[in-house]
């Protein structure tokens, strides 16, 4: 039995032959499809088209009002598996405490650590699964998650094991990221090496042993881990065929840019601190930038210079980087109004970005982030609206009507 939409006011970024991402100029356009039909087989977009659509007899049919139909988000960095919250730094930060100053104090990523040690893997899922439903009710069909808030290999494979779980159990298509390099924990607060050693001798081999990682990451950033750290820990890393996906940039002028670059990381996330030489490094390269406005908002960065890189003929994703300290929202139509407000983006901009360039980021581009026969039926049904740039402007205030995950209602 197929599943057929009618009545589409307008049905965005369809392609017959996909691009692997958008970049420059480009980004600034979509194809556009009005009065349109789209028809759903097996869980895959089978068909679509302009005009009347005659649905078979047995077919299901949707009628969108005149909706617009787009591909749901493909939210390329997330940290949604944790444990408790951390509202108390919150207030910290608005009496002015800086988020570095606060995780020197044990706060920050480590408190995070301590609460998840604190918690068993199935209360872990229990906590995790409804940010799960959350970001799909919000539109989100394909993320990535990350592990990092254990940071020993026990509570690393108990996170991992809970986003795998959140795999079998929800209709999100999830990539998975083994971030052990996220924070030096207490126990070798004087002995950071000893903890770089452990994530490479120990923790790699363990979460490749049983498969639970797609991606591995390093936060290579002031404060944190350095080049020569990270590109240990890439290069461990890729002995198990673990392909990179760093932070960088996001506190300082880190080095982190080459150093994705060089081991061919499939992004860059955060680039708050990104200038000429590192542009120049991106250009040519395979490694999507990834910008993450919510946790500017949030900390109240500098904004990543998403139009100096779109203008250097680069391509943007942009992700909601959803976790308990930086960015406590999984929200990406929230995402795209951040886009357009600080980071000066086009309303296609960043329509590419958080669809097809971010389905690039996670290597979903095959199968996610546009409307094309094949692909898997992730869609977002909008209410009516004048056009698509309604969607972000009206920040705050949800266009969502219906989210279609795999050819299911959700
Ligand atoms: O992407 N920058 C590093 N990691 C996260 C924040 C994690 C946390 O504070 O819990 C980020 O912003
Ligand atoms: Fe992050």
């Amino acid at each position: 039995m197929r599943l057929v939409l009618k009545n589409i006011g307008s049905l965005l970024i369809t392609e017959q032959e996909p691009a692997p991402w958008v970049s420059g100029k480009e980004m600034a356009s979509v194809n556009v499809l009005s009065d349109a039909w789209l028809a759903i087989e097996s869980g895959k977009i089978d068909c679509f088209g302009e005009g009347e659509v005659i649905p078979f007899a047995d077919d299901e049919v949707i009628d969108c009002n005149g909706g617009m139909v787009m591909p749901a988000f493909c939210d390329s960095h997330t940290h949604l598996v944790y444990a408790g919250s951390r509202e108390n730094e919150y207030e910290d930060k608005i009496r002015g405490l800086s988020y570095e100053e606060i995780a020197k104090r044990g706060g920050g990523i480590l408190n995070s650590a301590k609460l998840l040690s604190e918690t068993s893997e199935d209360d872990l899922f229990q906590q995790s699964l409804p940010r799960a439903r959350e970001i799909i009710r919000s539109g989100t069909g394909a993320v990535e998650i990350k592990s990092g808030y254990g940071l020993n290999t026990q509570d690393e494979l108990k996170m991992l094991r809970v986003i795998k779980r959140l795999s079998e159990e929800t209709e999100l298509s999830i990539r998975s990221t083994f971030l052990g390099a996220h924070a030096v924990p207490t126990n070798f607060k004087s002995d950071q090496d000893g903890y770089v050693r452990l994530v490479i001798e120990e923790m790699i081999p363990a979460v490749a042993q049983e498969e639970l990682a797609d991606f591995i990451d390093v936060f290579c950033d002031r404060g944190f881990f350095t080049v020569e750290q990270t590109d240990r820990i890439l290069e461990a890393g890729a002995k198990y065929g673990l392909i990179p996906k760093i932070h960088a940039n996001e506190l300082d002028y880190s080095g982190g840019v080459q150093a994705g670059v060089r081991h061919h990381a499939r992004s860059v996330d955060h680039l708050e601190f990104v200038g000429k030489e590192e542009l120049t490094i991106l250009k040519g390269s395979a490694t999507m930038p990834t910008i993450l406005p919510g946790a500017s908002l949030f900390l109240g960065l500098t904004y990543a210079p998403a139009r100096k890189m779109i203008e250097a003929d680069l391509p943007v994703a942009l992700a909601s980087d959803y976790n308990p300290g930086s960015s406590p929202s999984g929200n990406m139509e929230l995402v795209m109004s951040l886009g357009i407000i600080q980071l000066k983006m086009l309303p296609y901009e960043v329509l590419n970005a958080v669809t097809r360039n971010g389905a690039y980021a996670m290597g979903l581009e095959e199968t996610h982030g546009s409307i094309t026969p094949g692909k898997v039926a992730n869609l977002i049904i909008t209410e009516p609206m004048s056009g698509f740039g309604f969607m972000p402007y009206a920040y705050g205030s949800s266009q969502i009507n219906k989210v279609i995950l795999n050819g299911k209602i959700q």
